[in-house]
């Protein structure tokens, strides 16, 4: 049996799972896999190569051309697509009004499930994202299910879009990650939802490093 290590992080969008992922990893030294990231570098390419989501077989073949790679560097995660750096430019508003329509299309989840399974055979690692304690890692180590009040959720996110998109206001914030929260939860593949087994962490009134210390004790006990 191996004594490989996997913390699935799920939950709804703006919810902190990226600090808190980033944060474990870098405590355990295990390798950190954003995979909303990997969603939207597919939703940055099908933007700017105007690909219609209705037509299967236009997205199975903007797929074959999509490479998607993880780098460290500087402390920070970056993602490339088709060696591009694209870190970046998936964090922008034009990605964030469709990536959840991208990601509900059966053809990328099960492309992007298959290449996150494949990381996941590789070292220990923490993984956040929608549903990765209930179809990517059905059996990871620990399950933590995070949220927040929507209103504290809004704020994060818009004072972390802000340098990058001047002239956005709260409210669009505010809209998008209600309209997201929507999607992901409603979508027919692999609906965003607790599994069963998962921890469920509420971090409205917790500081990132509070959450990190919950987090880490519920891991502690598998580390040997
Ligand atoms: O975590 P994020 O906001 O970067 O995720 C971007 C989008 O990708 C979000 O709308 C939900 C979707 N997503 C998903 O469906 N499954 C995942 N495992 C990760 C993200």
């Amino acid at each position: 049996m191996s004594n490989q290590i996997i913390i699935a992080i799920d939950g709804y969008s703006s919810c902190g799972k990226s600090t808190l992922a980033k944060a474990l990893a870098k405590e355990l030294h295990f390798i950190y896999v954003d995979s909303g990231a990997m969603y939207r570098a597919v939703a940055l390419y099908f933007l700017r190569n105007n690909i219609n989501l209705n037509d299967h077989n236009e997205v199975v073949e903007a797929l074959k051309n999509i490479h998607l790679n993880f780098h460290s560097r500087d402390y920070k995660t970056h993602i490339t697509l088709n060696d591009e750096d694209v870190s970046s430019e998936i964090r922008q508003m034009p990605v964030s009004e469709r990536v959840s329509s991208v990601a509900a299309i059966h053809e990328v989840r099960m492309e992007m499930v298959k290449q996150q399974q494949r990381m996941g055979k590789i070292k220990n690692i923490v993984m956040d994202g929608r549903d990765i304690g209930t179809t990517v890692f059905p059996t990871a180590t620990v399950k933590i299910f995070m949220t927040a009040d929507p209103k504290v959720r809004a704020e994060r996110r818009y004072k972390e879009l802000l340098p990058a998109n001047p002239g956005i206001t709260l409210e669009e914030v505010f809209e998008n990650l209600a309209h997201r929260d929507y999607q992901d939860t409603t979508r027919a593949e692999s609906p965003l939802r607790r599994a069963e087994d998962a921890i469920i962490l509420d971090n409205t009134d917790l500081t990132p490093d509070e959450q990190l210390l919950f987090a880490l004790s519920k891991v502690e006990p598998f580390l040997s």
